[in-house]
């Protein structure tokens, strides 16, 4: 690198108030955040976890702090209050939560310090199997009797052709049945949104849209 090169990237106005770098491709949830965090806010967040970008959705950003832990960024009060009630009442289906704080007012942002999950690998058959078990299982499902039907043949296929999904299907059935006796409406679970965790647990990590029955 040249000192041209060098001195154009070093005066470079960041041009985002996050707490962390941005790789070239995020999700919009970035920009969400962004355009409502405050530069003495980021510089705060900076100072408190120091994190790195981990991942972002279509509404939040997720930072990975030095020690392992994922922290969060979301605009959404309700999520922030589920956290916060999972974090004082521990679940299995659910990440170990350890904090949940306010971090801006107006408009109002909160940050949800969470153990790092282990995302599902993002193939094809990974990726189709949680779709049909989610349009099987899941609180919203509109899928006929009669594609149910279809639906479980084409998991029995998958899973006899990738015989490893058997154990994800389990789990996804475990998952379930403990959001379901914990008494969280799960929204929007997809292989975006869940993962393993420490315990091998598989966990909904995206409390974006649910909410307590
Ligand atoms: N606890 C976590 N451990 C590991 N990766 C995570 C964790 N939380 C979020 N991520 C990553 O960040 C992405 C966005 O987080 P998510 O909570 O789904 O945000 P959104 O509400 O925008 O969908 C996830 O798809 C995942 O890749
Ligand atoms: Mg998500």
């Amino acid at each position: 690198m040249n000192w041209l090169q060098k001195l154009s990237q070093s005066t470079k106005a960041k041009p985002m108030a996050l707490p962390f770098d941005l790789p070239e491709e995020s999700y919009t949830g970035t920009s969400n955040i962004d355009n409502q965090m405050t530069d003495s806010t980021a510089r705060e967040e900076q100072l408190r976890h120091n994190p790195e970008y981990l991942g972002s959705g279509s509404m939040g950003v997720v930072g990975l702090t030095d020690k392992g832990i994922a922290v969060k960024y979301t605009d959404v009060g309700g999520e922030a209050a589920l956290a916060e009630q999972f974090m004082n009442d521990y679940v299995p289906c659910i990440p170990k939560i350890f904090e949940v704080r306010q971090i801006q007012t107006n408009p109002s942002l909160w940050s949800i310090a969470m153990e790092q999950v282990k995302l599902l690998p993002d193939n094809r058959e990974t990726n189709i199997i949680v779709f049909l078990l989610e349009e099987l299982l899941g609180p919203r499902s509109v899928v006929s009797r009669e594609d149910k039907n279809k639906y479980k043949k084409e998991i029995k296929r998958l899973i006899k052709r990738y015989p490893y999904l058997k154990k994800l299907a389990a789990d996804y059935r475990n998952m379930m049945d403990c959001l379901k006796s914990s008494e969280i409406d799960p929204w929007d679970i997809n292989h975006t949104n869940i993962g393993y965790d420490q315990n091998g647990n598989l966990v909904l990590f995206d409390l974006g849209l649910s909410s307590l029955i």
